[in-house]
């Protein structure tokens, strides 16, 4: 069998197969997230779980557990754990000989597939195609699994993050003219079946000035982090971009 395609000689979303395998990137990845190592080749984005997103995603995920003082936005679904895994794999055969490989690695691309169809199919912002891979590195002559992996369309655009002047606390001028659209791309997101599968941390919103399109990048299903944290990164949008 040929050896698997390396990452970085990817130039388009459409290279990668939802399941399949590929080698480990060269490139160097940036300072780590909380939960992400972020890698941008191109015009697409390599995320590779740390690990507080898979010791979440196994806390969570597989064996259930449920927070009592500072609980996630919402349990995740049976169809999220590992018990459900099965029957969420008969919607996406691409995965199935990859479970059969690798069951751990294959429930975690396959929950994170589950989210992200989810935030495309209600088309309230704009979520960046992806593919849900795993990377493989070879070691004294044999490849074997390092990560599972997910790639993403880079939304061009400014983070709202950095429209933010944390000395003067608020928007910068030459955000201000862009403020209508943002707010009421974000009004309709707040007031929608969304709301509690979007983790509203500000840096996971990438507004483009030229098109106007406000894109969401964040991967994560929304029993891996806290209701209280995203309420008030809500209140926060709220206040910043002037939502009702
Ligand atoms: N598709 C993308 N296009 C452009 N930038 C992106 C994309 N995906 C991620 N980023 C950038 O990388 C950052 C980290 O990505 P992501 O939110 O998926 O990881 P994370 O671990 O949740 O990070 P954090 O802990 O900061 O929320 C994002 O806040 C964004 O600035
Ligand atoms: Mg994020």
């Amino acid at each position: 069998m040929s050896d698997p395609i390396t990452v970085d000689a990817a130039t388009a979303i459409d290279f990668f197969a939802d399941g399949g395998f590929y080698q480990f990137p060269s490139i160097n990845f940036r300072t780590p997230n909380v939960f992400a190592m972020v890698a941008f080749i191109g015009d697409l984005v390599l995320k590779v779980p740390a690990p507080a997103w898979t010791e979440d995603f196994e806390k969570y995920a597989v064996h259930e557990v449920r927070d009592a003082v500072n609980p996630c936005v919402r349990p995740a679904d049976t169809i999220e754990t590992a018990r459900g895994v099965q029957s969420a794999l008969a919607g996406f055969p691409e995965f199935q000989t990859l479970f059969a490989a690798d069951p751990h690695a294959s429930h975690f691309l396959v929950v994170h597939k589950l989210q992200h169809q989810r935030l495309r199919h209600a088309h309230l912002v704009n979520v960046p195609e992806a593919r849900f891979i795993l990377l493989k590195r070879r070691r004294l002559g044999v490849f074997s699994t390092v990560s599972p992996a997910i790639v993403q369309e880079r939304s061009r655009g400014t983070a709202l993050l950095a429209m933010f002047d944390d000395v003067r606390n608020e928007i910068r001028n030459e955000w201000r003219h862009c403020l209508p659209t943002i707010r009421s791309i974000l009004n309709r997101l707040i007031d929608s079946g969304l709301r509690d599968h979007l983790n509203w941390f500000i840096a996971n919103f990438i507004f483009d000035g030229e098109t106007g399109i406000l894109s969401y990048v964040d991967s994560k299903p929304s029993f891996l982090f806290a209701r209280s944290g995203n309420e008030r990164n809500i209140d926060g949008l709220r206040k910043w971009f002037g939502c009702a």
